[in-house]
């Protein structure tokens, strides 16, 4: 089964074709975070008028109108994500859905990520499973017991992993986004400075991350005593944060495998791309730890093909809505 997915939630237009849920035919992302990077951070008017002027171009790389009519069924984003964004995505996918009288399957964008690491594995993730989804705008875990079968368990009370990464990043006059910055940063680093793992021992499956960034503040302040950092500094300061914030994932995420009786702990999201996440989780967990390849991790079109292939559940196209705020 060939199915055509679409993705722009966000800041990413991305149009794939997968075949089987994990054979990727042809996929094509375009990004507008050079744009955002100037300001620092995703303007959603702007990221929604850039997906208005890419998604004709990317569709018509992934595809030509004869081979279009060749696909089996089309899946599309619906949520969580900027609404204005999203809705070019699922706008486009109702008129191809109706033209072509092809099924409509809507996939969230959550559990697109999760599926990003069975996209050309040939060892897939086994169940049941612990979901880690870290992104921008989420940090969530999940427990799995089998496709479409998920269980929302705990996430951010405030910052995602990713806008910490991005916010401490900022703070240490480092660019946008800031998760491969910081991660760069620290890799010539040590990390030296002492900084909290916030809800590391309580017994949910929560996480917060803005008393790590005022704590992180407090300490460059500290640090300046009114000059400025040097780049030993800089990069001590990414070290050490990485360290905090990677700790408190890594042991939520191996908690809930053990307490869920899972075996097999799934990466997903942009921060999955972290090399060093993925070495701590590695090193830490006895059981199997599954990441997409880091091409995946950020926000694609063949996830969501895939989530669509394993959790086929098509729906009248009138009744597809975009909707910004779902969470599971
Ligand atoms: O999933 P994604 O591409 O978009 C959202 O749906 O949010 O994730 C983007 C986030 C950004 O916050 C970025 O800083 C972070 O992922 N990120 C990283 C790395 N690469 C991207 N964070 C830490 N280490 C990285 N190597
Ligand atoms: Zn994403």
């Amino acid at each position: 089964m060939r199915i055509l997915g679409l993705e722009t939630s966000c800041d990413e237009t991305a149009v794939a074709i997968v075949r089987d849920g994990n054979k990727i035919i042809s996929s094509v992302v375009s990004s507008s975070l050079p744009l955002h990077a100037k300001t620092g951070g995703v303007i959603p008017e702007t990221a929604a008028r850039e997906q208005v002027k890419a998604l004709a171009p990317v569709l018509g790389k992934v595809i030509s109108l004869d081979e279009l009519r060749s696909i089996d069924a089309f899946g599309v984003t619906y949520g969580p994500g900027l609404i204005g964004s999203l809705l070019v995505g699922v706008e486009a996918a109702k008129t191809l859905s109706f033209t072509l009288q092809k099924p409509l399957v809507p996939v969230n964008h959550l559990i697109g990520h999760l599926y990003s690491a069975w996209l050309e594995n040939p060892q897939p993730p086994d169940f049941p499973l612990i979901a880690l989804i870290v992104s921008g705008g989420h940090t969530e875990l999940l427990f799995v017991s089998g496709h479409g079968n998920w269980r929302y368990i705990g996430g951010t009370r405030d910052d995602a992993a990713g806008e910490a990464f991005d916010k401490i990043a900022r703070l240490l006059g480092l660019g946008f986004p800031g998760g491969p910055e910081i991660e760069t940063r620290a890799h010539l680093g040590k990390s030296e400075f002492q900084l909290p793992r916030p809800m590391i021992g309580d017994n949910t499956y929560d996480f917060s991350f803005s008393g790590l960034k005022t704590a992180f503040v407090n300490l460059v302040d500290r640090l300046k005593k009114g000059g400025s950092l040097d780049q030993i500094q800089v990069n001590n300061l990414a070290a050490s944060c990485q360290e905090a914030i990677v700790d408190v994932l890594v042991s939520k995420s191996i908690r809930a495998a053990k307490e869920f009786g899972a075996n097999n702990i799934v990466l997903g999201g942009g921060v999955a791309a972290n090399a060093y996440l993925r070495k701590t989780l590695l090193g830490n967990f006895t059981g199997n730890v599954y990441f997409p390849d880091p091409k995946y991790s950020v926000d694609n079109g063949a996830m969501i093909a895939a989530a669509a292939y394993f959790n086929y559940k098509p729906m009248p196209w009138n009744e597809v809505r975009a909707d910004a705020s779902i969470l599971f």
